[in-house]
């Protein structure tokens, strides 16, 4: 499509409200930490706040082409701020982790909040990002600051739960978001960008390696989040779509604010974490909003799971999950188990469950069935939806590394030449998701894959490599010789000789990444007793290495 002319906010903005008339239909209904905070954004209104927001960021000098960190929570300001840029051909780069992203993308300025609840827990965000921005010397560098907490006077916030937090203010650089946004205009011309002009760059949260910017361009990715969008969840105008994952993250991108945007869709814009203030609050939101299409990641049906059944909320028929008619899941392969509990317990044996594979290189879904025309298999991400090898490029793929084209190429085209090259290993006709080939561990001329969360090489002498095996354990039981010898015993018996491990090793918790990914490029380190770990910015619990490494095993 290059050369010709579109405009990503308008298409999602401005053709819906004017040529499909649904300026009045509810675009987000914005639901927060806490179950009182709640509203309902009409297209409308989201097309009057995104004009202005693109307005205000246009008074504060940016152009096309500039780049803007966004490090917001999941707050309506959020999609404000990403769809503003889009209207002005700003790059939007959303932030999860502040430091690497603001350093490597070299934003003219930053749009953050003063903090956000994660259920009881304060995060101070404008803190988080001050910090990041001292540490690089950003000297152009403006913030904007959505007051979160006190923006409201209407909600009533108990001062137990809501304490009166500090936020660090420098008059000099920082601008208050609800002032500006008062004083600008609630129109704005959507600026005309050509179909392969930037659109974004998020850094991928990256299991292995450095983090990667990768750069995704307007038309190719409207079309291609639009159209998967619509079949894949099979869209229909009545329905209410919640995607629980975090917009800082490429799902949230397609599938929170593009895909559904583009579809005329109705969703729900989730600020909290399933367990606050209480363990049943998915069903909950899920029976509030009478939600149809529900998205989630494994990470979260895991631990919804685990709940022993009686007390499991979803199971205890305490809620009303009969709106819903297609259940969806991404991020990481499902083990059957779970399948099965989201098909027949949350699904109640009615809805097809979409497993979705893609990766934020491709922009959107690449492989997973079509509800109801695909017969599923649990655990099974099914087939390719348009492709069977990706033989040629599709619309929302990746069109660089932002600032090396070279690791572009080298890391996706170079292993098979002709193809793109996902990394990710799979079984017989249908794809069942291994796990990442770099995963892949070579014992005596043996290939294994890492079957569940924690299994790592190590060199032996003999063997080439060996298996060294994190282990969580459940319930406060007790970590010793004889359970090791146990679990052994065990492997040996259901998988053979060959997989016994050499090493287990008691893990209190592991590394991951916030979006739930088990980093095992750190484990492998630990393993080997490799004191510099290298980049862990995006780690979400820096405290687990220490305590790994302080219990490594020596000896086998
Ligand atoms: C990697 C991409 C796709 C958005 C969220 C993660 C793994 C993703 C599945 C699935 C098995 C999956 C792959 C992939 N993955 N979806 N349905 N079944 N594995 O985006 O951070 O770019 O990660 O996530 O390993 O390569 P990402």
């Amino acid at each position: 499509m290059e050369g010709a002319k579109t405009n990503m906010c308008y298409n999602v903005l401005d053709r819906n409200v004017k040529d499909e008339n649904l300026g009045e239909r509810v675009a987000f209904y914005w639901e927060g930490n806490s179950p009182d905070h709640h509203m309902a954004i009409t297209y409308s209104q989201l097309l009057g706040q995104v004009c202005r927001c693109a307005n205000v960021l246009k008074h504060m000098g940016v152009r096309k082409g500039d780049r803007v960190a966004i490090y917001l929570p999941m707050i309506p300001e959020l999609v404000y701020t990403m769809l503003a840029c889009a209207r002005i051909g700003a790059v939007h780069s959303i932030v999860v982790s502040a430091e690497i992203d603001i350093m490597v993308s070299q934003c003219s300025i930053l749009v953050t909040a003063d903090g956000v609840y994660r259920g009881e827990k304060w995060i101070n965000l404008k803190q988080i990002a001050d910090e990041a921005l001292e540490k690089y010397e950003h000297t152009h560098t403006c913030c904007v600051l959505v007051l979160h907490y006190r923006r409201q006077p209407s909600v009533n916030l108990s001062p137990v739960v809501f304490p009166v937090v500090q936020t660090p203010w420098d008059a000099a650089c920082d601008v208050c978001w609800d002032e500006v946004m008062g004083q600008v205009s609630e129109q704005c011309e959507p600026e005309w960008l050509d179909a392969e002009d930037p659109l974004f760059i998020l850094y991928t949260s990256e299991s292995t390696g450095k983090p990667k910017g990768v750069l995704h361009t307007v038309a190719g990715y409207l079309l291609y989040t639009s159209l998967t969008f619509k079949y894949v969840f099979d869209h229909q105008p009545d329905d209410v779509y919640w995607c629980t994952a975090d917009i800082g993250w490429i799902t949230g991108h397609s599938y929170i604010t593009y895909g559904p945007l583009a579809n005329g869709g109705t969703s729900v814009l989730f600020e909290g974490i399933p367990v606050h203030p209480h363990a049943g609050r998915f069903w909950e939101v899920i029976e509030k909003y009478r939600v149809t299409k529900f998205y989630t990641a494994p990470t979260l049906i895991g631990n919804v799971e685990r709940t022993p059944l009686l007390t499991n909320p979803v199971t205890s028929c305490r809620y009303d999950l009969s709106s819903l008619r297609i259940l969806g899941t991404v991020g990481e392969p499902i083990n059957p188990e779970a399948w099965l509990w989201y098909y027949e317990v949350v699904g109640q044996k009615r809805c097809p469950v979409v497993d979705t594979f893609w990766q934020t290189e491709t922009g959107g879904h690449v492989l997973t069935p079509l509800p109801a025309a695909t017969p599923l298999k649990p655990g099974s991400a099914v087939r390719s939806m348009w492709l069977q090898v990706f033989r040629r490029p599709w619309p929302g793929i990746m069109r660089t590394v932002y600032g090396n084209q070279e690791r572009f190429e080298n890391t996706y085209f170079k292993k098979c030449p002709g193809f793109y090259v996902t990394g990710d290993g799979r079984i017989d006709g249908y794809y069942w998701i291994t796990g990442r080939i770099d995963d892949m561990i070579n014992v005596s001329g043996h290939l294994l894959t890492v079957a569940e969360a924690a299994v790592v090489s190590r060199p032996h002498t003999v063997k080439g490599e060996c298996l060294y095996c994190f282990v969580t354990l459940k319930d406060c039981r007790e970590f010793n010789r004889s359970l090791v010898d146990e679990l052994k015993r065990q492997v040996r018996e259901k998988i053979g000789p060959i997989a016994t491990p050499d090493f287990i090793q008691n893990a209190p918790g592991l590394p991951k990444t916030r979006s739930g990914k088990i980093m095992r490029r750190v484990l492998r380190q630990i393993a080997r007793n490799e004191k510099d770990l290298g980049d862990l910015s995006t780690l979400a619990d820096p405290k687990v290495e220490e305590v790994l490494f302080s219990q490594r095993c020596e000896t086998a």
